[in-house]
């Protein structure tokens, strides 16, 4: 049995324009220390199935089982707690800009309730793991794309997970920089049995790495198995497709988030213990496809009891912003509205 099973997943969203069918009866099993490519066309379904992996999104039907764990039978707590053990990390990094890579990757490590010196101690290693430990001081505007992933793969590896997600986490980089990002990634599974999940719309990313494969359209996995043999012999059409854009570079990184952002509404989330704010807050991004700035990120320690706050800052004019923060508070975060002033710098471990 594999360590993360899908057994007829299906995920409906209902929206104003209807009803759209995102994964239809998708069955899959990824085995412990595969390297699992999940590759389709835009729109084809791949996010939604990785976020069912952790269950940010609930399947409207169907099984996740993951560590021979039914997710669907967990309370909130023990949800939490499995989503420690599966790492996750996006295209666009998701760092936090006002902090040096050091308090980046000390910061899932203090919501876990490490102390300062333990979570120091540890981060310094996660940084000789991805090759950034002299980088330590720097903040994540004076690093390159390639590092900058580098430093969220490390923050992603804090809690020690069993299971990393990638969703498009090469899709904003050069091919160079995307080879080395493969090699680091292929280095973790080596080294630490990690098994890793590779979302993609680039074959060559799939080449490269995976072992295993699924193609998908339509919400629908329309073949998978081993990359050799899909390689050689695809059966479906899209497959084909696929393996006909295979040159590896057709993405260009977007603008810094901040650049498109001025002033728009402020909300103070909080959380304890170790809420999956992190995944929240990037899945809302890529859900409503808009930037949100996020000002502030710190923790404190309240009778023994990590706390941590965090201040985003939505874009100005944007529609979205009451469906936001329902998403939020509906993933399970608290929330309150805040004014201009008092939104500051983060607090930082020296
Ligand atoms: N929260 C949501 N509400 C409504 N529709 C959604 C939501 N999330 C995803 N969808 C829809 O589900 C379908 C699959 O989306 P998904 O993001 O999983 O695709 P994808 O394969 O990851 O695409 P891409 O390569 O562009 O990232 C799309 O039609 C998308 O618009
Ligand atoms: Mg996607």
């Amino acid at each position: 049995m594999g360590i993360i099973q899908l057994e007829n997943v299906s995920k409906t969203f209902q929206t104003d324009g209807g009803v759209i069918e995102a994964l239809k009866n998708v069955t899959l099993d990824i085995e412990a220390g595969d390297i699992y490519g999940i590759i389709g066309m835009s729109g084809a379904g791949k996010s939604t199935l990785v976020r069912c992996i952790n269950h940010i999104e609930v399947p409207t039907e169907g099984k996740v089982i993951v560590q021979d764990k039914d997710l669907s039978k967990l309370t909130q707590k023990e949800l939490r707690k499995q989503r420690e053990h599966i790492g996750m990390i996006f295209q666009h990094f998701n760092l936090l800009m006002q902090k040096s890579v050091l308090d980046n990757v000390c910061f899932p490590l203090f919501i876990q309730g490490k102390s300062k010196s333990e979570a120091k101690k540890k981060a310094y290693e996660l940084l000789d793991i991805v090759g950034l430990k002299d980088r330590a001081k720097a903040y994540p505007s004076q690093l390159s794309g390639g590092q900058k992933q580098r430093v969220a793969i490390a923050r992603a590896l804090a809690s020690d997970p069993q299971i990393l997600l990638c969703d498009e986490a090469t899709s904003a980089l050069d091919p160079q920089t995307t080879s080395s990002i493969l090699e680091l990634l292929k280095d973790i599974n080596n080294r630490f049995g990690i098994t890793i999940v590779v979302i993609t719309h680039q074959m060559a990313v799939v080449r490269e790495i995976c072992n295993r494969v699924a193609i998908m359209k339509d919400g629908h996995v329309v073949e998978s198995g081993n990359t050799i043999d899909i390689f050689n012999h695809p059966k479906s059409e899209v497959a084909r497709e696929l393996f006909s854009k295979d040159d590896g570079s057709d993405s260009q990184a977007q603008p810094a988030v901040a650049d498109r952002i001025q002033n728009g509404t402020r909300v103070r989330i909080v959380y304890s213990e170790n809420s999956a704010f992190e995944p929240v807050i990037a899945n809302m991004i890529l859900t409503f496809r808009e930037p949100v700035n996020i000002l502030k990120a710190s923790t404190k320690n309240v009778g023994g009891v990590a706390k941590g706050e965090m201040i985003l800052e939505f874009s100005k004019g944007s529609e979205h912003i009451e469906e936001m923060k329902a998403y939020m508070k509906d993933k399970g975060l608290e929330l309150e509205e805040i004014s201009d002033t008092e939104a500051g710098g983060g607090s930082h471990v020296d």
